[in-house]
This record gives structure tokens, sequence and C-alpha cells, in this order.
């Protein structure tokens, strides 16, 4: 399966799916990085790899509706099967989602439904909880929606920070995103609704 990442910074989740891709028997390939920032250090990684590299600066753009239909107009000469958002920090319009409806991957630092948005972390700590983690879902219309692939648990430590739980749950991120892939590189045919029986993995 051909696979388009967005960006918006690092880029370690897509640094994390294009090793994992540069395995002969994984079921997919990165042909295209796509970032809304040209300072986006995962850019320079991805061109490290060999992988083909865009940029579009929202600023460049009278309206988000154009800045969609550059990133659009990218994703159409990549002809991508999938779409993974890894720290792509934009929501996308329905106009966008639409024609990859049910393709388009998510990774967001935090067990959904629980703490969707922004500064999971945070919350995650001063709501008293013990666990933390990430998820991948199929991107709806809706923030952080959308039918979830996996997940992962990880523990909040009595001293940790919103640093250091990050620090945790980035590593663990990078492992679900791997797994998420190949789960739905390998489903058949077109993953609109992917039917999550018990086969949704806590890992
Ligand atoms: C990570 O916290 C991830 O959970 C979120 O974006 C942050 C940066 O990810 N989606 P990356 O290093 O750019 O992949």
């Amino acid at each position: 399966k051909r696979v388009v990442v967005l960006i918006s910074g690092g880029g370690s989740n897509m640094l994390a799916l294009a090793d994992a891709c540069a395995a002969d028997d994984f079921p997919a390939e990165i042909v295209g990085v796509i970032s809304d920032r040209k300072d986006a250090g995962g850019l320079a990684k991805a061109e490290a790899r060999g992988i083909p590299t865009f940029a579009f600066e929202r600023k460049d753009f009278g309206s988000k509706a154009e800045h969609e239909g550059a990133v659009l107009e990218a994703l159409a000469t990549l002809k991508p099967d999938l779409i993974c958002l890894a720290g792509y920090m934009r929501l996308l319009s329905s106009d966008f989602i639409r024609p990859y409806e049910g393709r388009i991957l998510n990774i967001h630092p935090s067990l959904l439904p629980l703490f969707p948005g922004l500064h999971t972390h945070q919350r995650a700590i001063e709501a008293g909880m013990k666990v933390a983690g990430c998820t991948v879902h199929i991107v709806t219309e809706g923030m952080d929606e959308g039918p979830i692939i996996a997940q992962a648990a990880v523990p909040i430590l009595h001293d940790d920070t919103a640093q250091s739980l990050a620090d945790r749950v980035l590593i663990v991120e990078h492992k679900t995103y791997r797994l998420a892939l190949q789960k739905i590189a390998l489903s058949k045919g077109q993953p609109r609704e992917p039917a999550f029986g018990p086969d949704q993995y806590i890992i």
C-alpha cells in the first residue's frame, strides 16, 4: 500500500513508519511526506531516506481551502492508498477528507475518547490518571474522533511531568503506529468503516 505521511514538526512518528516500511515484508511504502511547515525537522529526515517531500505553509495561501487544495494536488500526484497524520497540527475539512474517507489515520497522544485536543499529558496528570497512552484512529470530520484502530496504555509515574510523560508516550506511539498501519494495510478492500471486533488490541 502507498502511504503519504503529513507532518508539522520533528516527524518522529513519520520516521518510525519509514523504518517499518523499509522492511521487505511490511505491507506499505511511504511515497511522500507533506508538511505545513517549511521548517519542520521531519522534512530533512524524510529527504535523508530518499522520500519525496513537499511543504505548504498556510500563510502562503489566501484561505484554508486554498492551502488544502495545494496539499490535495500533491496527494493527487502521489496517489496514496493511505494517509498517515503524524504530528500534523491542522484539522482537515470534510472536503479534504471525503476523497480519502476511511483511509486517513491519525495518532493522538491520549487514550481516546479521554483527552481529545491539546495538552493531553498535563490534563491526564491533573485529572489524577494513573495511565496515559496513545490512540491511532481513522480520521473523520470531528477532531480526534473516528474508529479506533489501536491503543497503548502507558503508566503515569508519581513524579511525572507533562514532558517526562510525553517522552515516554512518544516511544510507545512509534510502536503503536507501526502496528496500526500494518493492520490497516493488510485489511481487505477499502477500510471505510473497519469493524473492530475482539482483535482491537491493547498493546
Ligand atoms: C507527538 O506528541 C504526537 O503524539 C503528536 O504530535 C507530537 C509530535 O510527533 N501527534 P512527531 O514527533 O512529530 O511524530
